[in-house]
């Protein structure tokens, strides 16, 4: 049985309440297909029945499953290159250079669902900046999801996962083989700090952060959202920080505080 309207537009907006991410009430057919097994699991007999026990709100952290059920998580290792390219090329060089008294870097990875891109970044460092090994270096990778934040802090991934996008020498070099997968090395893991976080709603304090990736999220948000989201960070960011985002992500017909720069043919955003 299909789902009835009004509980389509219920969901799109527990969704769009907690998360910010705007599914279209056209894309219903996603609904049924990605909250089927949530119902299941949690023991419910349809999606119609779940709908009534988010409703009756008995069930509290029924909520943050559907909403994560509804999130896009697709990720891969080195996603796109470039921004790789340019960390390599330009924005680690200059803040080598910019930070050399202080010896801190601080790199913010929003939305790093299942921790692919938090370890890209990592392993980009290790490999291209030895001198960083005395400096304080901090990558804070945060997400919405406590299920995809446990996997990305075990960093354990399947032969497909790191056959996606991940240089044999970096598998060698940073992976420990564990049965059928591989898992990250300590000394990488050692980098990165995972919080839950969840961009549309009040930050923790954080860093001055020298770099973040913020990259193919604020694709699922409405503009306003996406305004405030960077009118926020810009206070959280070093005067000279540069902002990734995601290949098909763009702010200009924006009201923000940054301004584009095209590095070598990558765009980036810098405080304005
Ligand atoms: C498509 S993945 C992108 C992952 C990675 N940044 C990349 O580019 O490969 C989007 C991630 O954003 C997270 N997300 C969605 N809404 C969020 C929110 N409001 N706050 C924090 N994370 C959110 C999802 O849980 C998901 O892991």
């Amino acid at each position: 049985m299909a789902l009835m309207e009004s509980d389509i537009a219920f969901l799109c907006d527990v969704v769009a309440n907690v998360s910010g991410n705007v599914i279209s009430s056209e894309q219903g057919y996603l609904l049924e297909s990605r909250l089927r097994p949530v119902a299941e699991s949690e023991g419910l007999a349809s999606v119609e029945t779940l709908v009534r026990e988010l409703r009756s709100g008995r069930q509290p952290k029924l909520e943050s499953r559907v909403v994560e059920a509804m999130t896009i998580n697709e990720t891969f290792f080195f996603r796109d290159q470039h921004p790789y390219e340019l960390l390599r090329s330009t924005i680690v060089p200059q803040l080598l250079q910019a930070r050399q008294s202080e010896k801190k870097l601080s790199i913010w990875c929003a939305a790093c669902s299942s921790g692919q891109e938090p370890y890209s970044i990592a392993m980009c460092l290790r490999d291209h900046f030895p001198e960083l090994n005395t400096w304080d270096v901090k990558i804070i990778a945060s997400d919405l999801s406590d299920a995809i934040l446990q996997k990305a802090k075990n960093g354990l991934y399947s032969q497909f996962e790191v056959n996606r996008g991940l240089p044999a020498k970096y598998l060698v070099r940073f992976f420990d083989r564990d049965g059928m997968n591989w898992q990250v090395k300590p000394e990488l893991r050692q980098l990165l700090e995972f919080r839950k976080m969840n961009l549309t709603k009040p930050w923790p304090t954080l860093p001055k952060f020298d770099i973040v990736f913020i990259r193919n999220v604020m694709i699922y948000f409405s503009n306003p959202t996406k305004e405030d989201i960077l009118r926020r960070l810009r206070k959280t960011v070093a005067p000279d920080a540069y902002v990734l985002l995601g290949g098909g992500e763009t702010i200009l017909n924006l009201n923000t505080p940054f301004t584009r720069h095209s590095v070598a043919g990558t765009v980036c955003y810098r405080p304005q």
